[in-house]
């Protein structure tokens, strides 16, 4: 079973943060996300993944800007850069960050990326998103937000020319002979021209073949077009759904489109996310989930589900259910649409909507003993609901902690889960074939 760890240092429940065990000052502390990296590497995971966005969000009106959790990212290092200083002080897990193709350039992408592949040693992976926070527009020199069409047509492009980028070179293509004073084989580089509706790009990149071949490349678009570009060109995918059934669904929808693009299932791990509370005993896990949930006040819990569902629920009763909320909009998010299903099928109020589906922000929660909690995983892993998780944890450091003192070995016991690890790459770990480049197939016959 694969596995995922996302350091989030402010915890990945709303109330997490303010908890008396949590880490009482997070904001651009570089400490603390190194030792959550080390904490999941002593876990034996395959990867932490560092979450992206741009604009400092939803500044108004101020009552709301005021109530901004910090899981709306208000501050925070740029990912590649952190992970770079993380994959230093770490030896094996992967460091896998999110750029996006809405409003990024492919050629800052791949030398990133190729970068980190290299300062990691064959660690790095890319979670390839489109941008669905319309805000994020005004960052980057644009008064509109794309549409989700135009934000995926763009992508499967972006993704193309950074494929193009990373096969620049041939592996043995710096000689660096200082007796014949040849530094490159300029027999093993191509010419790069790329002309498209939406780049213009010429390369080749400027850093060599990197020791993956190529970054590992994550998405996590929920959509059908976001499925369709996974099945295509993914390595891997976060957050396949909500729900078993969901999960279920998702796993066969997506693999059963891998065929027709040549590739075999097995050649992408779908991993969706889970929110865990674990405890020693079951009363352990609740009075940490009540806890939590304590922290989050009603303020808090109607302006959340606000900016999710992009419209203001303050005026509406606390214990009236969910007003009806405009149908389309700009962003467009699956956890919105899911959210929204959820508490018309429960008849939840506003109130139960958030106190229900926020405290894991959509993500299905998985609390209980460690026993517990592994036999669920062992049952979604072994119905072919995914290939692993994508582990959020409540508070940090104590969640992550858990899970690695109470979790990680029970899963080993059964066999689920990596004792050593037995590769040094990301690709490695995640058990996928390292790419030829198919412009210098034969570097092995050199
Ligand atoms: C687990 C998970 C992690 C995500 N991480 C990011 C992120 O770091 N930055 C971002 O802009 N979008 C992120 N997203 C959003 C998606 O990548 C995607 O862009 C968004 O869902 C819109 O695409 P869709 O309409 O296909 O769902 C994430 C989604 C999931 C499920």
């Amino acid at each position: 079973m694969n596995l995922v760890s996302i350091p989030n240092t402010t915890g990945g429940h709303l109330g997490g943060w303010r908890h008396p065990s949590s880490y009482s000052q997070t904001a651009m502390n570089l400490d603390c996300v190194i030792e959550l990296a080390q904490l999941a590497e002593r876990g034996k995971f395959d990867a932490v993944f560092l979450a992206d966005g741009n604009a400092v969000r939803d500044m108004q009106p101020p009552a709301l800007f005021a109530a901004n959790h910090p899981s709306a990212r208000p501050v925070g290092f740029e990912p590649t850069t952190v992970l770079s200083a993380v994959s230093v002080l770490t030896k094996k897990i992967g460091v896998v960050a999110t750029a996006t193709t809405t409003y990024d350039e492919p050629w800052s992408v791949a030398r990133r990326f190729a970068s980190l592949d290299h300062i990691s040693r064959g660690r790095a992976g890319w979670n390839l998103v489109t941008t669905s926070y319309a805000g994020d527009a005004l960052n980057f020199s644009r008064t509109e937000h794309m549409l989700r069409e135009e934000r995926y047509t763009r992508a499967e492009e972006f993704h193309d020319v950074v494929i193009d980028l990373w096969d620049s070179w041939a592996e043995d293509a710096f000689p660096e002979d200082k007796p014949t004073g040849q530094f490159l084989d300029p027999s093993r580089v191509r010419n790069i021209d790329h002309e498209g509706p939406h780049f213009r790009v010429k390369g080749p990149l400027n850093v060599a073949r990197s020791p993956q071949g190529r970054p590992v490349v994550f998405m996590a678009g929920q959509s059908s077009r976001g499925m369709e570009l996974a099945a295509r060109h993914a390595d891997a995918l976060f957050g396949a759904g909500s729900t078993k059934q969901h999960c279920l669904d998702a796993y066969a929808g997506v693999k059963g489109r891998m065929s027709k693009y040549g590739r075999k299932p097995e050649s992408l791990k779908i991993l969706p996310g889970i929110s865990v509370f674990v405890g020693r005993t079951t009363a352990e896990a609740d009075e940490l989930y009540e806890e939590l949930q304590g922290l989050i006040s009603p303020t808090l819990g109607v302006h959340y589900l606000s900016k999710i569902m992009e419209m203001d629920l303050s005026p509406y009763p606390l214990d009236g259910p969910l007003p009806d909320v405009p149908g389309h909009t700009l962003g467009g998010s699956s956890l919105r649409e899911y959210i929204i299903d959820m508490s018309r099928k429960g008849g939840w109020s506003i109130r139960q909507t958030y106190e229900r589906s926020l405290p894991s922000i959509g993500a299905p929660l998985f609390r209980g003993t460690p026993r517990q909690i592994a036999d669920e995983m062992e049952d979604w892993y072994r119905s072919q609901a995914c290939d692993g998780f994508t582990i959020l944890a409540p508070l940090a450091p104590r969640g992550l902690r858990n899970f690695v003192d109470l979790v990680i070995p029970e899963l080993q016991r059964r066999g689920l889960a990596r004792t050593e690890y037995a590769t040094s790459t990301l690709r490695g770990h995640l058990g996928l074939d390292h790419p030829v480049n198919p412009h210098f197939p034969n570097v092995a016959a050199r």
